[in-house]
């Protein structure tokens, strides 16, 4: 059995965290992992259904990511876990309880991402439609030790993930 670690995508909406997850996980599939990928987006029409976006209901949405990714992980899967997990309190409970961690910091503006709009939540939140939206009306508080940093803004989406293998390669994972 492959050893198992949790890779945390930590980043604003319109970062990149699911870009560079999907982009991540067939790679190392191609290196023998079993892979499993938690996207915030899907947890959320799943096992955290119903939950909003006060900080208790993200804090309860990540620590339902975090205890799956804590299962998998002991069972040799590398679990790739995309949330926005805006809260430091949380992500840190999570490497407690993981143990095999490796936070990844999506950096990037959040004019950046604002520009992107990929879903046109920023729109929706700047037009007070969405409330308690991150970035707007709502804390991203950053990691301040992460594994990796990547900077969607000014990186290609292959040369993030090359710096994301070589940390991989470095802490023994790969
Ligand atoms: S988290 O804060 O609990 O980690 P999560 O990653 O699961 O958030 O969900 C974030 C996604 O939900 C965003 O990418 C966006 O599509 C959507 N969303 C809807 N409302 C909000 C909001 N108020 N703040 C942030 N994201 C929101």
């Amino acid at each position: 059995m492959g050893r198992g670690v949790t890779l945390w995508f930590t980043g604003l909406s319109g970062s990149g965290k699911s870009t560079l997850a999907q982009h991540i996980t067939p790679i190392l599939k191609a290196h023998g992992c079993k892979v499993e990928m938690l996207d915030g987006d899907e947890v959320r029409q799943n096992l955290s259904r119903g939950l909003g976006f006060s900080k208790a209901d993200r804090d309860t949405n990540i620590k339902r990511i975090g205890w799956v990714a804590k299962v998998l992980t002991r069972n040799g899967v590398v679990t790739v876990a995309a949330a926005i997990s805006p809260y430091r309190g949380v992500r840190q409970w999570c490497r407690e309880q993981i143990g095999d961690f490796v936070e990844i910091y999506v950096d990037c503006p959040l004019e950046v991402c604002e520009a992107r709009d990929t879903k046109g939540l920023y729109a929706r939140a700047r037009a007070g439609e969405i409330k308690q939206f991150t970035g707007i009306d709502d804390p991203y508080e950053p990691p301040e030790d992460p594994e990796v940093v990547v900077h969607t803004a000014e990186e290609s989406v292959e040369q993030s993930v090359q710096k994301i293998l070589a940390r991989l390669r470095e802490l023994g994972y790969l």
